[in-house]
């Protein structure tokens, strides 16, 4: 069942007439007229059902026209903000494609975002724009060290964090993370006792995908010490650092806590997964030193393409504009985490510990003793990301950056499913 089908079931009768029973009308179109007549409030911007399918979206075709509900890639159903859109539709109406340089806007929006934000004092050369942050993954595994070097990961990753070490012939050893007050953190001792003679990086994430953490300032010190000790670097990837869910928290980019760590660190972000522009691929390394961007540069030479004009255009928007509808989107997503949170953890054999960070949900689904999680929620309807891709089976990964009336439908059938009711 579509977002769209849900909320209609849920608007009264009443509220349906003066619409022919003859005539086609989609959900958008009822739903906005009611809302327009004031017969139903709602949140506009974020709990309006976009139909996806048919847009060869990644996450709305994996399940071809099946009834699941596709929770797993880490996209929103939001519509990008209207500054964002109406960037675009200006820049297409300029009806000019061609080759494009970085626009120096942008650089300027990166240098006074990182300044406001985190204090932190960065410089134009610094900045290296990247067409993904997958890709700056693995351009830093090649950039530091050489063949056969090793790479650290923390464990549970996102997944590209395990294949970008071997994709760059390097080895890969994982680092787990701890539980230490309903919060996920780097075990640092263990992460001491995995560094060897043949480490050379870390690849770190911050806020963490996935689990939501966001490192405190005395835990990046703590692991800044640690790299600068064993003369390591770290690639820092920061891409949910605009989706900080708890308010009494902030991100701190490890790169802008020293100069010893900076000079060590290649920082990655983007406006994507915030704004929802994934699919416009413009993200960015920051990286102080000079001698390991040039060893940055050096290896995305001739492979790796510039951004394409229209993910420039969407990104000085939503750097420049974007702030006060990120706000909105912060709190209609805190508000699924609350909810999230509470109802997961009335489930027997779940449990979900705080989020702190991120539309990503690390449930743990270890006491329902399912012997494949993924399949049996895909069967119950709710498509999520098996935990095992990320280093532990005993969890799934559901993206809860979608409207309400989703995200309670999903809730309905995982306890339907684990109460033994699986719908016909
Ligand atoms: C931590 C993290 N890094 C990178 C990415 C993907 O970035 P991109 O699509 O820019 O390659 C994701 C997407 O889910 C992510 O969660």
């Amino acid at each position: 069942m579509s977002g769209c089908n849900i909320l209609i079931m849920t608007i009264c009768h009443g509220d349906l007439r003066g619409y022919p029973v003859t005539t086609h009308y989609s959900a958008e179109t009822v739903f906005c007229n009611l809302i327009s007549q004031r017969k139903i409030t709602m949140n506009l911007e974020f709990d309006k059902p976009i139909d996806r399918k048919g847009t060869a979206s990644q996450k709305w075709e994996k399940y071809g026209n099946s009834d699941i509900l596709p929770m797993w890639v880490a996209d929103t159903d939001f519509m990008s903000p209207p500054c964002v859109m109406d960037a675009l539709h200006q820049r297409i109406d300029h009806g000019v494609f061609g080759y494009t340089n970085v626009p120096n806007e942008l650089n300027e929006l990166v240098i006074q975002r990182m300044q406001e934000l985190y204090n932190w004092q960065i410089e134009k050369d610094w900045i290296i724009w990247l067409p993904g942050l997958v890709c700056g993954l693995n351009l830093a595994c090649r950039a530091v060290g050489g063949s056969g070097d090793q790479v650290l990961s923390p464990k549970p990753i996102y997944p590209p964090f395990m294949s970008s070490p071997r994709l760059s012939d390097r080895t890969v050893a994982t680092v787990s993370l701890k539980e230490s007050n309903g919060h996920f953190i780097l075990d640092f001792e263990a992460l001491e006792q995995s560094i060897s003679e043949q480490t050379k990086l870390l690849l770190f994430c911050n806020p963490h995908n996935p689990g939501g953490s966001v490192y405190s300032q005395a835990e990046l010190e703590q692991l800044a010490e640690i790299i600068i000790r064993h003369d390591l670097y770290i690639c820092s990837d920061e891409i949910h650092c605009d989706l900080i869910l708890e308010e009494s928290l902030k991100h701190i980019p490890v790169a802008s806590i020293g100069e010893e760590i900076s000079k060590r660190t290649i920082t990655l972000m983007a406006p994507s997964k915030t704004y929802n522009i994934a699919g416009l691929g413009c993200s960015f390394a920051i990286i102080s030193d000079l001698q390991l961007r040039k060893q940055f540069i050096n290896v995305r030479k001739g492979i790796v393409p510039d951004v394409n004009l229209l993910g420039y255009t969407a990104a000085i928007a939503a750097y420049k504009d974007g702030d006060e509808w990120n706000k909105k989107q912060l709190n209609y997503l805190r508000e699924n985490r609350d909810y999230l949170i509470k109802e997961i953890n009335k489930i027997p054999g779940l449990k979900l510990l705080p989020i702190e960070a991120t539309y990503l949900a690390w449930i743990d689904v270890s006491g329902a003793k399912l012997s494949n999680p993924a399949h049996f929620f895909e069967q119950a309807g709710v498509g999520m990301s098996p935990g095992r891709d990320f280093g532990d089976g005993n969890y799934m990964r559901l993206n809860f950056g979608c409207t309400r009336e989703t995200l309670e439908e999903a809730v309905r059938r995982i306890k339907r499913a684990l109460a033994n009711e699986l719908p016909a």
